[in-house]
């Protein structure tokens, strides 16, 4: 499997970082920390610190969101998909996203926050999910590139969580790592065949690689410098590996992609640092990342209208289930009785 060979050992000194002060029991405290040290996992009836629980909370919704809203890029081009494989292909992938989601909104609803709650705060703004998710998908191109780089992006990230110290998150990873997988491999197949076909179809994959490319280094987010809450992360055994070394394994696993593919990536700086035994590669601009995360990306209202147009179109759905609930238990204990 592709993820498999990026499973790799922990940041030295993740464990070093000192532990944020508490307010909570010394004992109950002691005890998770214990836990915690001996890489041990915490389940939902376990005691745990509140920061620890709003930061997964936080951590597995806005993941959660970013693999529904991440459905709709994609979602675009079902419609307009080149062949009956590729469309079902791609309908299978946007379905997996959808469950993706399903199973992340079912862990974080184990730490005692409802999905209504989750769903609330993607719908008014306040919950953030994936910026990658903003930007338009142009061509059929981008839909290869969108499996290629930001799904490879994605397992560079989520293979470490298979190892989360929180049981429900990391148990998730492992189903949406296998499926991520494939996502991988479906978008770099359809480019490979992209790039054995005409000039113009070539040139269609070098132009959404231009502008995918820097896009998809800044989904690992800001340098450890400017990410204060990793280190707090790491020490709670939750994110393993740092935003930096995920960024430079992904950089590094894709360069001999790109060869094979024969598609150049859009940085000048790129080139083999024999010294670091890496690639070295160019400035992300931070300032675009940040504009998107704050709401000014090209798509962030189309995006977030959609989702909340979807929720309002499927409100007959839920309340049409909820009645059904409700006349089974009537029955149940009309039987009863
Ligand atoms: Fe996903
Ligand atoms: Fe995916």
């Amino acid at each position: 499997m592709y993820t498999q060979s990026f499973n790799v050992p922990d940041a030295p000194g993740g464990k070093t970082v000192p532990l944020a002060p508490s307010t909570e029991d010394p004992a109950l405290q002691a005890a998770f920390d214990a836990r915690i040290d001996a890489d041990g996992r915490i389940e939902p009836q376990d005691w745990m610190p509140e920061a620890y629980r709003r930061t997964l909370v936080r951590q597995i919704s806005q993941h959660a969101h970013s693999e529904i809203v991440g459905m709709l890029p994609e979602g675009n081009w079902i419609s307009r998909a080149p062949s009956l494989k590729r469309k079902a292909i791609l309908i299978a992938k946007v379905q997996d996203e959808g469950g993706h989601g399903l199973y992340l909104y079912s862990a974080a609803e184990t730490l005692g926050t409802s999905r209504d709650q989750m769903l609330e705060g993607l719908h008014s703004g306040r919950a953030k999910y994936s910026s990658i998710f903003n930007y338009p998908t142009l061509t059929w191109a981008d839909v290869g590139v969108i499996g290629w780089l930001v799904d490879g992006a994605a397992i560079m990230n989520q293979i470490p969580l298979c190892r989360c110290s929180y049981g429900p998150y990391a148990r998730a990873m492992v189903r949406v790592c296998k499926e991520e997988s494939f996502h991988q491999r479906q978008g770099y197949e359809a480019l490979l065949v992209m790039m054995q076909g005409t000039a113009e179809q070539k040139a269609m994959v070098q132009d959404a690689v231009n502008r995918w490319w820097w896009k998809c280094l800044a989904m690992f987010g800001p340098p450890d410098a400017d990410s204060p809450n990793s280190a707090q992360g790491m020490r709670w055994g939750i994110k393993r590996i740092s935003n930096d070394d995920l960024r430079q394994k992904f950089v590094d696993a894709t360069v001999p992609q790109a060869k094979v593919l024969g598609v150049t990536l859009p940085d000048p700086d790129l080139k083999w640092n024999e010294e670091r035994q890496h690639h070295d590669y160019g400035q992300i601009d931070w300032n675009e990342f940040w504009e998107t995360v704050n709401g000014n990306g090209p798509c962030n209202k189309e995006r977030l209208a959609t989702r909340v147009k979807a929720y309002n179109d499927g409100e007959w759905v839920r309340d049409a289930a909820l009645a059904h609930a409700r006349k089974q238990q009537q029955r149940k204990m009309k039987e009863a009785a």
